[in-house]
Parts: C-alpha cells; structure tokens; sequence
C-alpha cells in the first residue's frame, strides 16, 4: 500500500509543465512538487518561480523543487509533459505528427521512472496523448490503471463551455462528454448532454433562451480548439494543466469522480489494443473502472473512427 504523501513529480519543465505545477499549487493538496527536466537549469527556474507564490496562496508551505527521478519513489502521483508540441504556423496541424518522437520520449521517460516506482499514479499529457498513453500502458512492466491519459478530458471542458455560453449558465452545469481520440476524430455524445439536468430537447423551452446548437459547429470548434490557441499565443498549456490538476485532485482525494480520459481498450464497443477517452471512474489508484456508456450506433460508429485512426499510427511505428 502507497504511503499517502502528496508529493507530486511533473516531468518536462515547459509552458505546459510550468503551468501543471501552478495547477498543483492552486488545489492546495500537494505538500511538495519536484521539477524534473533534461533542462535543469529550466526545472529550477520553474521550481524557484512557483516557490515564490506560496507566500501568497492559501496553501500548505509546499517543498518547490528541481529534482530528479528519485524523486519517484515516493511520490503519489508523477505528471509526463515531457517532449515536443504542436508549433505554431505549421500549415498542417496534427498533433499525431509528434507520435514518433514522443513515443521515444515516454519510453525513455518510463525507463527512468520504473526503476523508482510502480506505485505512483502516472498522468501523461504529451501529444499525442492516446498514442503516449498507450506505449506507456503496454510497453512497460507498470501497473496500466495506474496511468491516466488526459485525453478528451480537455476537449468535454472545451465542449461544455461552448454550451453554458449559448445559455448562459455556468459551465460547472453543462453535463456532457466528448470521447475517443483526443484529436480530429474527437465526437460529442449528444445523447447524453444535460444543462442543469435538463435534457437538450427541454433546455431552450426551460432556460427561455432560443437556443439552436450547431451540433457539428460546437464539435468542430472543439477539435480546433487546440490549434486555434497555438495560432494566436504559439502553444497552449492552461486548459491542459487544469485538466491534470482535475485528475489530480480526484487522486489524491479518492474522489471516485467520472472523468472521460484515455486508457487502452480492452473490449468495450468492440475495440481493443487501442488508447482512447472513456468515461471512467478516478481513485485513488488510477483508473478504478472504465465505463462502457450507452452510444448510438452513429456514436460507436464514431468511436471506432478513432479506434481505426489511432490503430493506423500505431502499425505505422510498429507498437
Ligand atoms: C490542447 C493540447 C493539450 O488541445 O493537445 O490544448
């Protein structure tokens, strides 16, 4: 049995990395943070940056670090960033594009880590993350719930928010999922979005707004979400880094929360030997349950759309 000790490792010191232990900062859970990057003078800019803020926020007086993969071995949970991203001004955005160097980087960024641990929870954010997940969950001796995908976790908040802003609520009241590849084959589940626990066919009636959801429209905008903001501020690292601290808090609190991130399949819908988002249940372990939701035909459809895409990447590089 892990000793709870909420520590927290976060592996790539870049935009991303940087904003991830911001998040970390910010759930006032964490008791120590350490910074590990092939940059280390990178890691301790970072550790020595957020050191500064804990005079200001109301959390416990946490131990901001550089570190090394030591630092694994009692650590509770140990966040992957590391590698390349999307860069701006690339006529062709695909975040699969980075599938060959990242898998590199998650497998020698495993090699180091299972030496120390097997017991820590993995969130792996780099890109593109169902195929990073995946080698992370199959290619190493490491227990696969223990490891978490971001995956559509981002795109459902991105989804969610296009909807509270049509009818003005609060995001926090829009139920919903986006599922499967966290990518361009990413797809909405109509079927089971709610806005305070009014279905889609009530909402326009009850809230009194003529709302009429461009359904393709909102999917659309979610899939391009990311490269949008790389466009306009050459990387994106906000909405990711609050989507590992999500994961993180229903960890280390063993919140048993409903989180659609990526993990591999293993049957559900039919699919197997592939790394996509489902809703599954978060605990203190990792992946405590993964959920095989009612889809629609159309839906499945769409779910094995993404299974066949992600597949083909992963005989393209042999995994
Ligand atoms: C994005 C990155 C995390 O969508 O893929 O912002």
């Amino acid at each position: 049995m892990r000793s709870i000790n909420n520590k927290v490792v976060v592996i790539g010191a870049g935009m991303v990395g940087a904003a991830v232990v911001d998040a970390m900062l910010s759930l006032c859970l964490v008791s120590e943070i350490a910074v590990i990057d092939r940059n280390v003078q990178r890691a301790e800019g970072v550790a020595l940056d957020a050191s500064h803020t804990t005079s200001f926020a109301y959390s416990p007086n946490v131990h901001v670090h550089a570190g090394t993969f030591a630092d694994c071995a009692d650590a509770q949970i140990v966040v992957i960033a590391a590698g390349t991203s999307v860069q701006p001004g690339k006529v062709v955005h695909d975040r699969l594009s980075l599938a060959a160097s990242n898998a590199a980087v998650i497998r020698d960024t495993m090699a180091e880590i299972c030496p120390y641990t097997t017991d820590a929870v993995l969130i792996v954010v780099s890109n593109p993350v169902d195929i990073v997940t995946y080698v992370a969950q199959n290619e190493f001796n490491y227990p696969r719930d223990h490891i978490i995908g971001t995956g559509t976790l981002l795109d459902t908040a991105r989804l969610r928010r296009l909807i509270a802003e049509e009818y003005a609520v609060d995001t926090k009241n829009v139920h919903g999922y986006i599922l499967g590849e966290h990518g361009d084959t990413a797809f909405a589940v109509w079927s089971m979005v709610s806005i305070a626990g009014v279905s889609l066919p009530d909402a326009a009636r009850i809230f009194r707004r003529p709302v009429h959801l461009d359904r393709e429209a909102l999917v659309r905008e979610v899939r391009q979400a990311g490269y949008h903001i790389v466009q306009l501020k050459g990387y994106t690292n906000a909405g990711v880094a609050n989507s590992v601290g999500r994961i993180a808090k229903a960890v280390m609190l063993h919140e048993r929360s409903v989180l659609p991130v990526s993990t591999t399949l293993t049957g559900e819908y039919g699919i197997h030997d592939v790394a996509l988002s489902l809703p599954c249940v978060i605990t203190d372990q990792g992946i405590g349950q993964v959920l095989e939701i009612p889809l629609s035909p159309e839906e499945q459809e769409q779910m094995h759309q993404c299974a066949e895409r992600l597949h083909t990447v992963l005989q393209q590089l042999d995994i």
